[in-house]
């Protein structure tokens, strides 16, 4: 483990200056602001609320993720951002993130009694087995339902991330969630398969009331249903994450059981990512993100054999805390551009010039396998595979002390190239040989 060692003390040394010697983006406060932000999200942004409703009442349940307005509020606040020392688009908390949490945890009881009427009560009914036992660590545990999820077969192309769990998942990056006629995993991997944004789910059964609780006479406590959910997420799916494990309805416990956690194997590059406006189709950088400042190489030295300065391409990064689409990236980068151009930097000679966003990647940062966010990492030129080389680290809270650690990685890495660049006054460092040739044959700089 000493090269480990050696790599978190490095991490440790990073300055937060932009002209850095070497990048190494410090995952581990990247991650801290992330948590802050997730921490703040709403109940309907981590996975459905009253499932049992939206099963029976509406048709499979539409998406909870909306690119337009993803894009929407990744570009609202960007500035100009011209001058190599200003790190495009820092990593910042949204301005709404102070509204109180929603978590799903146990409610109050509903102690108010008013009266209602039977005949308009609203019916619900499950697909799964109903277990009569109003005893919840007795359904809980019944053996009818937990067998389910303990002989659940693993869908080809997953794998299993958590087993028979007493709630399900609350998770940033919730895209949708199905009803199921059975517990069927290959249906529910099915669902996920054919949802591009999909990269883990979650099925479970789920004791719902069989009625309206706020007007089942005489106690608004009626018979149980059960529910069988698969909720789909953008991100991988982890146990820890499964703290949903009910609420009170009036005077009726929802519960959850047989949980069980999928996630989709390797890299994934669905073809709604090959036909960004703007972009070529990305290139897989698998489990790294790129590691590099400086044009020409060597990347982290910021002059040349001559002492001449060379090109900073580095031009900063956002985590966006919602589900893994590298569109919203690319919309930042293109918006990023169109901001500059707008309003380039005067030089001391009169000329004007503007930092184009050329290049960007998408990936996930996750630590100790839970993911915090789409991370979105910005460049002037393209920089091919050979610079993707950042695959995190371990970081020591109590160093020198090794009793705990915290693991930052770095998954569904791409890379991708803008297929039109800003010209007249695009500014490549002030160097017209670069720039000549850049803009002579941008495919060139295509990565493949
Ligand atoms: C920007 O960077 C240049 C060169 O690295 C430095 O001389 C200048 O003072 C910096 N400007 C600001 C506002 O930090
Ligand atoms: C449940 O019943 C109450 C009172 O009758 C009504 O106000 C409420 O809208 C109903 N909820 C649903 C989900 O049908
Ligand atoms: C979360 O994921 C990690 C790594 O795969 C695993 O060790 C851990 O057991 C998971 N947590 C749960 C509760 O499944
Ligand atoms: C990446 O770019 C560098 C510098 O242009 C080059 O030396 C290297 O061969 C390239 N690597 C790949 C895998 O294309
Ligand atoms: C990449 O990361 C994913 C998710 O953490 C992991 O399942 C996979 O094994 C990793 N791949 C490699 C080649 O390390
Ligand atoms: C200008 O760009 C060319 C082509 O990439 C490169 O070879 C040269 O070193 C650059 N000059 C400086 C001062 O960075």
């Amino acid at each position: 483990m000493r090269s480990t060692l050696l790599l978190s003390l490095a991490f440790g040394l990073a300055t937060s200056s932009p002209l850095e010697k070497r990048q190494k983006i410090e995952f581990k406060s990247v991650a801290a602001a992330a948590e802050s932000v997730i921490a703040t999200l709403p109940a309907a942004a981590l996975g459905p609320t009253n499932v049992g409703v939206v099963a029976t009442t509406q048709p499979p349940a539409t998406s909870a993720y909306n690119l337009p307005s993803a894009v929407s509020k990744a570009t609202s606040s960007i500035t100009v951002a011209n001058s190599p020392n200003v790190s495009l688009a820092p990593t910042t908390i949204p301005g709404n993130a102070k509204s109180a949490a929603a978590k799903r945890d146990i409610e109050e009881r509903d102690a108010s009694s008013a009266a209602a009427t039977t005949t308009s009560c609203a019916q619900y009914t499950g697909k799964g087995p109903v277990v009569a036992s109003t005893v919840i660590s007795d359904w809980v545990k019944d053996p009818i339902l937990t067998a389910a999820a303990t002989d659940a077969p693993t869908p080809t192309g997953y794998v299993q991330a958590f087993s028979n769990l007493p709630g399900s998942l609350q998770m940033m990056g919730y895209l949708t969630v199905k009803s199921l006629d059975s517990y069927d995993t290959a249906k529910c991997a099915d669902y996920c398969n054919n949802e591009p944004l999909c990269m883990g789910f979650d099925v479970y059964y789920e004791r719902d009331p069989g009625a309206n609780t706020t007007c089942s006479l005489p106690d608004k406590n009626p018979p149980s249903i059960t529910f069988i959910g698969c909720t789909l997420y953008g991100f991988h799916v982890n146990g820890t994450l499964a703290t949903n494990t009910g609420q009170w309805r009036d005077n009726f416990q929802v519960a959850i059981t047989a949980s069980n956690g999928y996630n989709k194997i390797g890299v994934k590059h669905p073809d709604i990512y090959n036909n960004i406006p703007g972009f070529y189709p990305p290139v897989e950088l698998g489990n790294a993100s790129i590691d590099a400042l400086f044009w020409p190489p060597a990347v982290f030295q910021d002059k040349d054999a001559l002492g001449r300065s060379k090109l900073y391409t580095y031009m900063g990064m956002r985590s966006l805390q919602q589900p893994y689409d590298p569109r919203v990236c690319a919309s930042i980068c293109s918006q990023q551009t169109a901001t500059n151009a707008a309003h380039p930097d005067t030089n001391a000679d009169g000329t004007q010039t503007y930092r184009p966003c050329n290049f960007f990647t998408a990936y996930v940062l996750a630590k100790n396998d839970i993911p915090v966010g789409l991370q979105c990492a910005f460049y002037m030129l393209p920089w091919n595979t050979t610079y993707a080389t950042n695959t995190g680290y371990y970081d020591y809270p109590h160093w020198p002390n090794q009793d705990v650690s915290n693991h930052y990685t770095i998954y569904n890495s791409l890379a991708f190239t803008a297929s039109t660049f800003g010209t007249d006054k695009a500014d490549f460092g002030r160097n017209d040989t670069l720039k000549t040739a850049y803009l002579a044959d941008p495919n060139a700089w295509q990565l493949s």
